[in-house]
């Protein structure tokens, strides 16, 4: 059994593990942060606790997901607001589980309408007993354009509303960003020079998931009628990693502390965000499908994976795979990697074939008669569709070519 130490220092805050449940249901209300705790989550994101005011009035369903073939949640989409729990309740919950775990982190996400409401709301959860709070800039389905997504593509106002917390609390403080955005270190930049002190990232993406084809409405439909709102899990990694990635490489933002999220399922998802910046990781729709034990094997994932690469501490892997992700101009493109077809894996299904010869360059050719696919490469430019599409991974990278002309030694290039 191997036990390596997972604890992470994050704004000055002790992790004993990096995951944490991210804002949502899944840390709705004391009894499921108390569990989550007991499972082994290292932090919990509160459920986004709003002003007494704006009163929260939830649709009736409020979910969908994207499937494909056998996997029920390709993604989700959700048009839930922010708690629908009285303010004092929220915060009678945030004191208990900080009186009763102590040595876990709690972080109270935020969200005002105003800058009265957001210094009142942090200076509260910092009365509470919470360690960190989180400023919810980034709900794409509010019912007021003065909260969620429209403050979070503003810098002006994140600006603002940043300071309005700091005036309100000491506490480290995250703001939580939009990917409903083209670029987001304008709106990181501003929420530091409001006092922020990291970034989380990200939050759910606008969609539409489905459309019943029938009733011709988006889904969920709600009275006939369905709306925009937030999509998360698994589809959405790729698109909080880049994020992630362009906000550590923004000028000056090299040692950005950023709590990743989106779609994190595995320990390989935990350890991708980590690579590329991330040095907290939060959960929700994984936590939604298959519930709080996804942690364990998370956390085991990631020891076995530190161990195997050498590391004793998790936080020397933050961001070590930044350097090697460049602009596409700056791309070695001198050689063409060919396909090699291990025949003692290949199952002859012909997937290979199909897919080059419809979707790519007619290399793979098909030998009827043994029922066996070859590469021509004559035709093949080595995209390696091939092997993507390959059912049992018999394709590997093979043969380096260099294109005619071209400079350098086909061995040096790392493929
Ligand atoms: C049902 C649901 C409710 C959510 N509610 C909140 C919320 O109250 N505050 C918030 O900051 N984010 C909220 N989120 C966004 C998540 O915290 C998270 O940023 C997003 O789902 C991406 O992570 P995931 O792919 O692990 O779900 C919600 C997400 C879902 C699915």
């Amino acid at each position: 059994m191997i036990n390596k130490d997972l604890s992470v220092e994050f704004l000055g805050v002790h992790f004993e593990n990096p995951f944490c449940l991210s804002s949502s249901p899944v840390g709705n209300c004391y009894d499921m942060c108390k569990k989550a705790y007991d499972t082994g989550w290292g932090g919990v994101v509160f459920k986004t606790i709003g002003p007494k005011h704006f009163l929260i009035d939830e649709v009736s369903p409020r979910f969908d997901a994207l499937t494909k073939e056998g996997t029920p949640f390709v993604g989700f989409k959700n048009m839930e607001q922010i708690a629908e729990h009285p303010l004092e309740e929220n915060l009678a919950d945030v004191k208990r589980l900080k009186e009763e775990y102590p040595n876990k982190v709690l972080i109270a996400s935020i969200m005002g309408t105003n800058e009265e409401d957001w210094t009142e709301l942090a200076r509260l959860v910092e009365e509470a007993g919470a360690d960190m709070i989180e400023m919810n800039l980034s709900c794409p389905q509010m019912t007021s354009h003065a909260m969620g997504s429209d403050v979070g593509s503003n810098p002006d106002l994140c600006r603002k509303y940043c300071a309005a917390v700091k005036r309100g609390s000491k506490l480290p403080m995250i703001a939580k960003m939009t990917p409903n955005i083209m670029d987001m270190v304008p709106v990181a930049k501003a929420c530091l020079e409001g006092g922020a002190d990291g970034i989380s990232c990200i939050n759910t993406i606008k969609s539409v998931v489905n459309v019943d084809l029938d009733r011709k409405i988006g889904l969920p439909i709600i009275n006939g009628k369905s709306s925009i709102s937030g999509y998360s899990g698994k589809a959405v990694k790729p698109v909080a990693l880049r994020f992630i990635q362009q906000l550590r490489m923004g000028e000056g933002l090299h040692d950005l502390a950023i709590s990743g999220i989106g779609g994190i399922e595995t320990w390989e998802d935990a350890a991708e965000f980590i690579l590329l910046g991330a040095t907290t990781l939060q959960v929700t729709t994984a936590i939604m499908q298959y519930g709080y034990r996804v942690v364990e094997d998370m956390k085991n994932g990631l020891m076995h994976y530190m161990e195997e690469q050498g590391v004793d501490r998790l936080q020397d892997l933050v961001g070590l795979a930044n350097a090697n992700i460049i602009p596409a101009e700056e791309l070695d493109r001198d050689y063409i990697v060919y396909p090699e077809i291990n025949y003692d894996v290949c199952i002859n299904c012909g997937r290979c074939y199909v897919s080059c010869y419809d979707g790519a360059h007619q290399a793979m050719e098909w030998d009827k008669e043994n029922r066996k696919v070859r590469c021509n490469k004559e035709k093949c430019v080595g995209c390696h569709l091939c092997a993507l599409v390959c059912p049992v991974k018999a394709i590997s990278k093979g043969e380096v070519v260099l294109k005619p002309g071209r400079p350098g030694n086909p061995a040096d290039k790392k493929v």
